[in-house]
């Protein structure tokens, strides 16, 4: 996969990716991320991306040009054939779920375009953005970190990144119920101790055991979550 991201704060991406899971999923050639200055593509003597709104407001709106150059370039640097989405992480998007970055990992190319400010000019957003995301009802500053957000959730789910794989198919959000607790060694600490049925060695006790707290934890923090889980009766689920 090639993931491309247009930003005009390119430090906040790149340190990002030469660290932990996304490094070696480059470093293994899954994925190949390029990080592309927004300014390097405006026409304006000073490099300026950005303008005051129309009608007026506070705010800045990223003005179309530097976008329009940025974007194009990026699907023309595609190879043949390929098809590519152009993710505009926004907090006014559709909300990110486990399912769309399930959808998203099996795509050959993808390109993040970050905005900042009051967002960016509808018109790149009519013109050529495939996708609106939103990662939560909370507003950050720019669609960096968003972005950074959203790419670690696809690379993870893509073959061969994650040695791990079954851990992954267990995760909370890829079936329909929170995780349980987990616990590793030493038995006592700080005079917790670890629940017994997890050192009995009896491996119905512990499934059941972890079933059971995954739909006490799951009840309680994500009541949605629970009524989707019984209208489905999905009870053999997990
Ligand atoms: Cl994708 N961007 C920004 N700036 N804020 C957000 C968001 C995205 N998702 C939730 N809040």
């Amino acid at each position: 996969m090639i993931i491309d991201v247009l930003t005009c704060f390119p430090e906040m991406i790149n340190p990002v990716i030469s660290e932990s899971m996304v490094k070696r999923a480059q470093e293994k050639g899954l994925v190949t991320i390029r990080v592309h200055d927004l300014r390097e593509f405006s026409a304006d003597k000073h490099r300026k991306t950005d303008d005051y709104p129309f009608g007026g407001g506070d705010g800045m709106v990223m003005t179309p040009q530097p976008l329009y150059d940025g974007i194009r370039t990026l699907l023309q640097q595609a190879p043949n054939g390929v098809r590519s989405r152009v993710l505009f992480p926004t907090p006014d998007g559709v909300v990110f779920k486990q399912e769309q970055a399930e959808e998203l990992s099996q795509e050959e190319h993808l390109i993040f375009v970050c905005g900042h400010y009051k967002g960016i000019d509808q018109r790149i957003r009519n013109l050529l953005i495939t996708d609106e995301i939103s990662i939560g009802d909370y507003v950050l500053t720019g669609g960096e970190i968003s972005s950074i957000v959203i790419m670690d959730a696809i690379i993870r789910l893509i073959p061969g990144v994650l040695s791990e794989i079954k851990s992954a198919l267990s995760d909370s959000f890829s079936d329909p119920l929170l995780d349980c607790p987990w616990y590793t060694r030493p038995e006592i600490f700080e005079g917790e101790k670890v629940p017994d049925v997890l050192l009995s060695g009896h491996h119905a006790n512990i499934e059941a055991w972890r079933k059971e707290e995954r739909i006490n934890k799951t009840k309680e923090r994500r009541p949605d979550m629970w009524k989707a889980y019984q209208d489905k009766g999905d009870d053999k689920n997990g």
